[in-house]
């Protein structure tokens, strides 16, 4: 059994416990607590645009519906019929209809969870059950918010707010939403789908580990780097080297380009330059976003072009590129990514082109760049099971004084988004523990 200051002495500014990578136990207490208190993402709601859509998926270890009810709200709900436990929905994705009916006796409910109608009812009649929570229906979850389309949950009842948790970091789906002319965003099909044999948060805190492309990736980015230097460096370049070919720049690049940290967890990298800035222009896109904008903010949207943002506990967002990937934790040692591409309603369709072109070259089971953070991982839970060394390093441009409850920009190199991550960790852990 855990206390809280157990927890909190797993974390100590510089270091990170092994135990938090390796431990069921600390899984455990992560699905208890972490997913419960913090807000999560679930989908996107073109994902489910019509009434009685649903599609399934999980917040850290539970599963759970987004659903469309009849009044066009979305509704995230148990996926576990009141009576006998059963789980309502099996697809990935589907239409129900007016309402959810249980596969085992048929009891039915409304689209927002509430019982419909029980076969023979009268077998409950003065028994008490009206009272009861499985009359009510099937469970929401205790907060759901629909922030421009991107559908977050917060299992707990009660606990902090959407707003303050996100904050300002909510900026960066901003930009992504903002690029389109309409302001919108459309699901572009299926996810990729990508298990992984390490823990959750090796895929999270690598979002902004800015130390490892020019390492980790020279197997697969340096050698396509190098065919097209022995080709003669041609010009132009076709999408696919625009893509690949930042991952080899230097460590310069990766210092320039700066790091920013919001409190709760959240962060990004990317603030003056990215990975996404030298991309070729689209013809007709600049244009599109002009007549929405005005020429001036069009250029202000398009010269963000933040790398990665980290939404703590598990996903990532590239505004630029219209890319989520969700990091589903399924065991201490298991991870499903989720790697969902978005349509900027309104723009021209190249550019939902090399939207896909990315995610199928970085981040598919087939991708040749995924695969080398992939071995990294694993073989990190592989070494972290060895004895001799309990402590995980993220010391790296860490100051004494460092304060997480501010914003921050810093050195593009720091590892302070992996300890702000941890911070939060923390408190969102031990927030409903005992000795909290
Ligand atoms: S278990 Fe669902 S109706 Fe009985
Ligand atoms: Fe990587």
């Amino acid at each position: 059994m855990q206390t809280a200051s157990q927890i909190a002495a797993l974390f100590t500014g510089p270091q990170v416990h092994r135990d938090v990578y390796t431990s069921p136990e600390i899984y455990k207490l992560e699905m208890q607590h972490l997913f419960a208190n913090t807000w999560v993402f679930v989908g996107h709601d073109s994902q489910t645009p019509n009434k009685g859509d649903y599609f399934t998926t999980q917040i850290g270890d539970q599963h759970v519906i987004q659903v469309r009810h009849s009044d066009g709200e979305i509704h995230v709900l148990y996926n576990r019929c009141p009576h006998k436990g059963t789980k309502i929905a099996i697809d990935r994705e589907g239409n129900t209809g007016k309402f959810f009916r249980c596969p085992y006796h048929a009891w039915s409910f409304k689209t927002d969870g509430c019982l419909l109608a029980i076969p023979l009812k009268k077998g409950y009649e003065n028994t008490g059950f009206e009272n009861t929570e499985n009359a009510k229906g099937m469970t929401a979850v205790g907060a759901v918010q629909n922030y421009r389309g991107f559908v977050f949950a917060r299992l707990a009842a009660e606990g902090i707010s959407f707003e303050d948790y996100f904050g300002d970091s909510l900026s960066s789906i901003d930009n992504m939403v903002d690029r389109s002319p309409e302001g919108r965003l459309e699901i572009a099909g299926p996810p990729l789908r990508y298990m992984h044999q390490c823990n959750w948060k090796m895929l999270v805190e690598n979002q902004t580990d800015t130390c490892h492309p020019m390492v980790a990736h020279e197997s697969s980015a340096g050698t396509a780097v190098n065919i097209w230097k022995e080709m003669g460096n041609p010009e132009p370049r076709p999408p696919a080297m625009e893509i690949i070919a930042p991952f080899m720049s230097p460590y310069e690049f990766f210092e320039n380009m700066g790091i920013r940290t919001w409190p709760n967890g959240h962060g990004h990298t990317g603030v003056h330059h990215s990975i996404h800035s030298d991309y070729s222009a689209i013809p007709g896109y600049f244009e599109a976003l002009s007549e929405t904008h005005g020429e001036e903010r069009a250029k202000e949207i398009l010269g963000e072009n933040r790398h990665n943002t980290v939404y703590f506990p598990n996903i990532m967002i590239k505004g630029p590129i219209q890319q989520l990937r969700n990091f589903i934790p399924l065991g201490p040692d298991k991870t499903l990514v989720e790697s969902y591409i978005y349509r900027l309603v309104g723009a021209p369709d190249e550019l939902l082109a090399r939207t896909a072109m990315y995610n199928r070259m970085i981040n598919a089971p087939t991708s040749m760049v995924g695969h080398d953070d992939l071995e990294m991982y694993e073989r990190a839970q592989e070494g972290l099971m060895s004895n001799g060394m309990e402590w995980v390093n993220v010391q790296r441009l860490r100051t004494e004084e460092e304060d997480f409850g501010e914003e921050a920009v810093e050195n593009g190199t720091t590892e302070r988004q992996m300890r702000n991550q941890f911070d939060a960790w923390v408190k969102f852990m031990t927030a409903t523990m005992e000795n909290a």
